[in-house]
């Protein structure tokens, strides 16, 4: 356990002032993509885009990965946002905004590790979503996409803490989470609660990030919470995880995300885990590739 008890830690998960902000594009692209689809206009998407020169690049080079589907090359936001529709161009100009957010201390994870985990979990989200008829794919992307954001606020906050944390799990092979309870007392979870409510993101948003390990404390939002939750698990389980394998044999039927998924989308029932979990390795690399052409460091 840290010397110090979780209270304190807590109390300086209070020292907002030093927590990451939004990224400065990231705000109005929040705003503006959270309108309905149907109310976006290709003309709006562009100017907002085209603000930023280096999100704007970012963007087309993601628009011309087969992750998003593109097999004919664009080479104009424009023609991106035309080629590819509304709701791809806007996971693509989400994911690019959130990846400048750089963790301040990277001596507990690399963040390109970090990104790819989270860019791998946004995909897995989208697909899974599509596969068991869940209602909101874009959602169900974006909160694949920010759910670990607490891991970016301990290593803001509590570096020192949360190095050992991710020193633990890496030699005993165990979650992340569960390293984080055994020595700081509390997880990533509870401080991307504070980060996502700082940064006024939807309570929907703010629920997967806060209880994404923690199934059983959540009341709202249970569907989309459990399929981040196996999609997470997924990601870690075949090597887009932490920056090391978990050693246990999972079994998804069993995961409480699955019963509580269920409820929501039946045809999860007939799900093909084998076939998910094939396309899955498919994308291991291009997500590499992605991470790594869009995550410079400065
Ligand atoms: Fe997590
Ligand atoms: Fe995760």
């Amino acid at each position: 356990m840290s010397e110090e008890p979780k209270e304190v830690l807590l109390r300086r998960l209070e020292g907002l002032e030093q927590m990451p902000s939004i990224p400065v594009i990231l705000a109005p692209l929040l705003r503006y993509f959270e309108q309905p689809l149907e109310s976006l206009d290709v003309q709006g998407a562009v100017v907002l885009i085209s603000q930023d020169k280096s999100l704007a690049a970012q963007c087309l080079h993601m628009a011309n990965s087969p992750l998003f589907g593109r097999w004919q090359r664009v080479d104009s936001v424009r023609s991106a946002v035309v080629a590819l529709g509304m709701q791809r161009m806007r996971d693509i100009a989400l994911s690019c905004s959130v990846l400048k957010l750089a963790p301040a201390d990277q001596g507990g994870i690399d963040p390109t590790v970090f990104w790819e985990h989270s860019l791998g979990c946004a995909l897995v989200s989208r697909r899974f979503a599509r596969g068991i008829g869940f209602s909101d794919h874009g959602k169900a992307y974006l909160a694949g996409l920010l759910h670990d954001l607490g891991i970016i606020v301990n290593l803001w906050i509590l570096p020192g803490e949360f190095g050992r944390a991710m020193e633990l799990a890496r030699t005993h092979r165990i979650p992340l989470h569960e390293a984080e309870l055994r020595t700081m007392g509390l997880t990533h979870c509870e401080s991307g609660r504070r980060l996502a409510e700082q940064w006024g993101l939807t309570p929907e948003l703010v629920e997967v990030v806060g209880s994404h390990h923690q199934l059983e404390n959540a009341t709202h939002h249970r569907a989309l919470l459990a399929l981040v939750s196996l999609s997470d698990l997924l990601c870690r389980m075949n090597g887009l995880g932490h920056g090391f394998i978990e050693e246990r044999q999972v079994n998804f039927l069993e995961q409480p995300g699955f019963a509580l998924l269920l409820k929501e989308c039946p045809t999860l029932e007939t799900f093909d885990w084998a076939r998910f979990t094939f396309e899955l390795e498919g994308y291991l690399d291009e997500v590499h590739r992605l991470v790594s052409l869009l995550y410079r460091p400065k």
